[in-house]
């Protein structure tokens, strides 16, 4: 999720790139670079931190030159470092890449440049497209077909920019699945992430497909397939302010982060397979003589990474058949609970700095437990505290309910109890393979979920006005009810409560009377049938019912008041799917209720005091 941009024109690049990243940084603020063709040479500078210490590293440098790249960084490899900031350079120095995405293949490449005595100066994975591009150009050929033969080597997602000392007047830029747009306009010529960067100089932008390759001029925009074939750019008029822009056009970041959703899944299991479909974790550094020992885990989390942390436990208890306990972070090192050195602690935090999250990861690993952190932010604290990291690249999420890092840490727990049950043998290969199978069509699933959107703002309309809500559900359903009630009343603030299903009879059941919203969550095969049961009950006293169901469920049809229908997958991956109707619900109910969602009252994107 970092911010790309290239610029080359007749005025100086610097202030354009400064500018450009500034609209970006929303993108990512782990660090932030620039690279301009400044007379004949490559000037790169960059530093770790937000722009505002690129700018104060600038300060009283002028550059020169107006040909220039510019980046700003969104950590997934290598830590957000000034030596891992973006452009990154060949053995010459003459030419400076940036990169937006996962090379999939990247140490293989490193490996094989290594042993043609390339030297590597950053840990990222982007700076092989760097020297794969110097031995191209060694050859003779321009930057562009350079870049061309470059990404022909290239496996994984990338939105690649790249400018040379040599080529001065050019910025060539390819895509596969990580955005790209072009444009020009006065003399200019400009590549980007993202339309933001762009405004200021042209409303006209030319979208990059996957697949194409991009050289960008003063004043010219040539598009290019992979293999070289020209292709002719479509523009298109954009007339959306900035705001709008940053938002990708939707109205919150909290709308458009809920449309990332299939990326952040798929991003979160890229680079995780072997070719024999094994699951590598090697980013994590588990130690493979640690997890055989581990003889119990436990799982430590607040808020929505708590619910998160319910669908692990289910998960890591039916894959593996260890025993895994489950507390809230807050409560964990209060309850003396008995931990030692064959025990795994999983912390889950997607900002990484919740301070009762950290806290109980030091008490754990002071009782010498393995601790294992899952988060999204690289370098947070988080980090710093555990023996091995899982990260999940859901990008930065900007609005304070979280949505889109909840579904990356729902695949990411599935991932990591899919690895502990193949190093552990206890389950048998074919049935980790159909499982990851059924993992790697999420991504599509979700796309599919995501066009129930009119639906639930229809329903969203009509129950805008209740004073309370409860969400049931049965195993897996219960974390995605739990999700579900926190996503309405951090948002929305109406009172709401998550319940298993089957508690119903032992007090809630009181609560209902006609006309209160009842979320159930019926899919799958599991709990059908007693789920199905509860719902009768609830609506036998009026309850008014809301049903996340399978296609086809004709009981849950006639049961429903309102029905989202989502694509079935296996019992432990649903909460994946489940949870978006959900997270639309409680957003659409806000937005009904005239509120901003993506700025909750008395809530912070993390919670760093106790
Ligand atoms: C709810 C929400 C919070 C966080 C909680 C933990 O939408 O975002 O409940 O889940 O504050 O945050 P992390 O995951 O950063 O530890």
């Amino acid at each position: 999720m970092c911010g790309i941009v290239g610029y080359v024109g007749d005025g100086p690049a610097l202030p354009v790139l400064i500018e450009g990243l500034r609209r970006l940084e929303y993108r990512g603020y782990d660090s932030a670079g620039i690279a301009v063709v400044d007379r004949g040479e490559l000037q790169v500078v960059r530093k770790a931190g937000q722009l505002a210490a690129l700018e104060a590293e600038l300060d009283g440098r002028p550059l020169q030159g107006s040909t220039g790249i510019g980046h700003t960084r969104w950590a997934t490899h290598g830590a957000p470092t000034d030596r891992n900031a973006h452009p990154h350079r060949d053995c010459t120095g003459r030419v400076a890449v940036i990169h937006n995405g996962i090379i999939e293949n990247h140490d293989e490449l490193r490996a094989e440049l290594a042993a043609r005595g390339h030297r590597f100066s950053s840990d990222t994975d982007t700076e092989v497209a760097a020297h794969l591009i110097e031995e191209a150009m060694a050859d003779g050929v321009t930057l562009r077909a350079a870049l061309m033969r470059t990404v022909a080597r290239l496996e994984g997602a990338f939105a690649l920019v790249v400018t040379a000392a040599s080529e001065p007047g050019v910025v060539v830029a390819a895509r596969k699945e990580s955005p790209l747009i072009a444009g020009c306009g006065n003399g200019s010529g400009f590549v980007a992430s993202d339309i933001p960067a762009l405004l200021p100089y042209t409303r006209d932008v030319v979208p990059v497909d996957s697949g194409r390759l991009v050289e960008v001029r003063a004043g010219k925009v040539s598009l290019y397939s992979f293999d070289g074939t020209p292709v002719d750019p479509v523009p298109v008029h954009v007339d959306w302010d900035l705001e709008a822009a940053e938002k990708g056009g939707y109205e919150d970041f909290m709308l458009k982060e809920i449309h990332e959703q299939p990326a952040a899944v798929r991003d979160t299991m890229r680079d995780r397979f072997d070719v024999s479909g094994r699951i590598v974790l090697d980013d994590v550094r588990l130690d493979p003589a640690d997890l055989r020992r581990v003889d119990k885990v436990v799982v430590v989390a607040c808020g929505t990474s708590f619910h998160a942390g319910i669908a692990a436990k289910h998960a890591i208890e039916h894959y593996t058949r260890l025993p895994v306990e489950l507390d809230l972070a807050s409560e964990f090192r209060y309850r003396d609970p008995v931990l030692d050195r064959n025990s795994m602690v999983v912390g889950i935090a997607q900002s990484g700095e919740t301070a009762d999250t950290l806290a109980a990861l030091r008490f754990a690993r002071d009782m010498g437990a393995v601790i294992v952190a899952v988060t999204n932010v690289v370098g947070s604290s988080i980090t710093r505290d555990a023996d091995a990291v899982l990260f999940t690249h859901a990008g930065p999420e900007i609005g304070v309910a979280a949505t889109k890092t909840f579904l990356a840490q729902l695949t990411a727990l599935n991932l990591l109890a899919l690895y502990l049950a193949q190093e552990r043998a206890s389950m048998p290969p074919e049935r980790i393979a159909g499982t990851i199978a059924a993992m790697t069509r999420l991504p599509e699933q979700l796309e599919e979920v995501l066009t129930l959107e009119d639906d639930v703002r229809r329903a969203a309309k009509r129950l805008a006005g209740a004073r309370d809500f409860l969400f049931i559900g049965r195993g897996v359903g219960m974390a995605v009810a739990l999700e579900g009630a926190l996503k309405l009343k951090e948002i929305s603030y109406i009172h709401a409560e998550g319940y298993a299903a089957g508690e119903l009879k032992h007090g809630a059941i009181a609560l209902i009377e006609p006309g209160v919203p009842v979320v159930a969550i019926v899919t799958g095969r599991t709990h059908q049938d007693k789920m199905l049961a509860n719902v009768e009950e609830v609506r036998a006293r009026g309850a008014e019912t809301i049903l996340v169901a399978n296609p086809g469920n004709r009981r849950a049809q006639a049961l429903a008041d309102e029905l989202f229908e989502v694509p079935a997958t296996k019992p432990l991956l649903s909460p994946v799917l489940d949870t978006v109707p959900l997270q639309m619900l409680a957003y659409f109910v806000a937005k009904e209720r005239g509120l901003s969602p993506d700025k909750p009252r008395n809530l912070a994107k993390s919670v760093t005091v106790e």
